[in-house]
């Protein structure tokens, strides 16, 4: 096409490209943070982060922009007690504080199986050595069923309704189940419920995260291929991105800012790669202090490195003014 005719189309288009802010400072050890989970400690106001790999590291900062220091693990030497291959290369922690424990839910699996486990461990504190596992939580798969157990997000109801874990990474996507009171298993008459399906290609939805916010349920989501862009880079827009859907149940029906159907390949977009910001995902939502909600993810910058181990935490603070989740 000639540049002509290419030039007054892109002008056409230009309304309709979303701009995203860069992602806030960040000192200290910024890698390292693959599917970060993020909050501030109520009695002494440090910031713990949690990211996938090994025995799930802790960071630790005085503030949510860093310095941020490695201090330990969650998970004992040996890894979790869950009997599975995965058990001391743990992913996706999902950390919160409910009645002064705080719980870190966590996955074992291998990649690209269905052979997974969610997983538990609590502490009082959250630093290194304080942490007890649980070990399995009751909500495992295996080849043939709907979903994969991976990428577990704790939802404990504003209004006191039962607890629940959203979960799921390709095949059926992302379901929820409901949690004992004990928050340590599923209860015992639990039965998934699909709650999000992109039908398309290889349904590549993961990494729930449902925050809750006057009365709905916003379910982020990541799209895409996470890893390995080192090795081989997927097609443009086929990396991961960050999409959001609402419901006014834990439990669905979800749609998208246009209407559509979260179980019918809808999904709005809240974050995609942009200028030095690749693959961004993993993501989560904190109702910070200072800051108020901000999305935590982890991304690629480019001027960096494509490699897992060179993914970066990105803060990004939540513009709720349009109705939608804006960053
Ligand atoms: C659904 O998956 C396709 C790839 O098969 C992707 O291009 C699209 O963006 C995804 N949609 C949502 C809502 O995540």
């Amino acid at each position: 096409m000639h540049l002509f005719a290419v030039l007054p189309l892109l002008s056409l288009l230009t309304p309709l490209i979303t701009a995203f802010s860069s992602p806030l400072p960040c000192t200290g050890t910024c890698t390292n943070t693959h599917d970060p989970a993020l909050l501030q400690r109520g009695s002494d106001g440090t910031y713990f982060r949690f990211a996938t790999g090994g025995r799930l590291p802790i960071h630790t900062s005085p503030s949510l922009t860093g310095p941020w220091t490695y201090v330990g693990d969650v998970l004992p030497e040996g890894g979790s007690s869950i009997d599975n291959p995965g058990a001391d290369d743990a992913w996706a922690p999902d950390v919160h504080e409910v009645d002064g424990t705080y719980y870190c839910y966590y996955s074992v699996s291998s990649f690209g199986t269905q052979d997974s486990a969610i997983g538990v461990a609590t502490s009082s504190s959250m630093d290194p050595g304080t942490w007890t596992d649980h070990g399995a939580t009751g909500l495992s798969s295996s080849e043939g069923d709907d979903y994969n157990a991976i990428d577990a997000n704790l939802v404990v109801q504003a209004d006191e309704g039962e607890a629940h874990l959203a979960f799921g990474s390709f095949w059926g996507d992302i379901f929820t189940t409901t949690l004992a009171s004990s928050l340590l298993t599923i209860s015992g008459d639990a039965s998934p419920v699909q709650i999000e399906l992109n039908n398309t290609g290889t349904r590549p939805s993961e990494g729930a995260y449902i925050h809750q916010r006057d009365g709905s349920f916003w379910l982020f989501f990541s799209s895409g291929i996470c890893c390995g862009y080192d090795g081989d880079r997927p097609a443009p827009g086929e990396e991961y991105k960050i999409m959001v859907c609402k419901s006014d149940a834990v439990e669905g029906p979800y749609v998208d800012a246009d209407g559509t159907s979260c179980l019918s390949n809808g999904g709005t977009l809240v974050l995609g790669s942009h200028d030095n910001v690749y693959g961004p995902g993993g993501q989560g939502v904190y109702a910070d202090a200072e800051y108020g909600d901000v999305l935590y993810y982890h991304y690629v910058d480019t001027n960096i490195g494509y490699s897992d181990g060179q993914k970066q935490l990105g803060i990004s603070v939540i513009d709720w003014s349009s109705g939608w989740p804006v960053v």
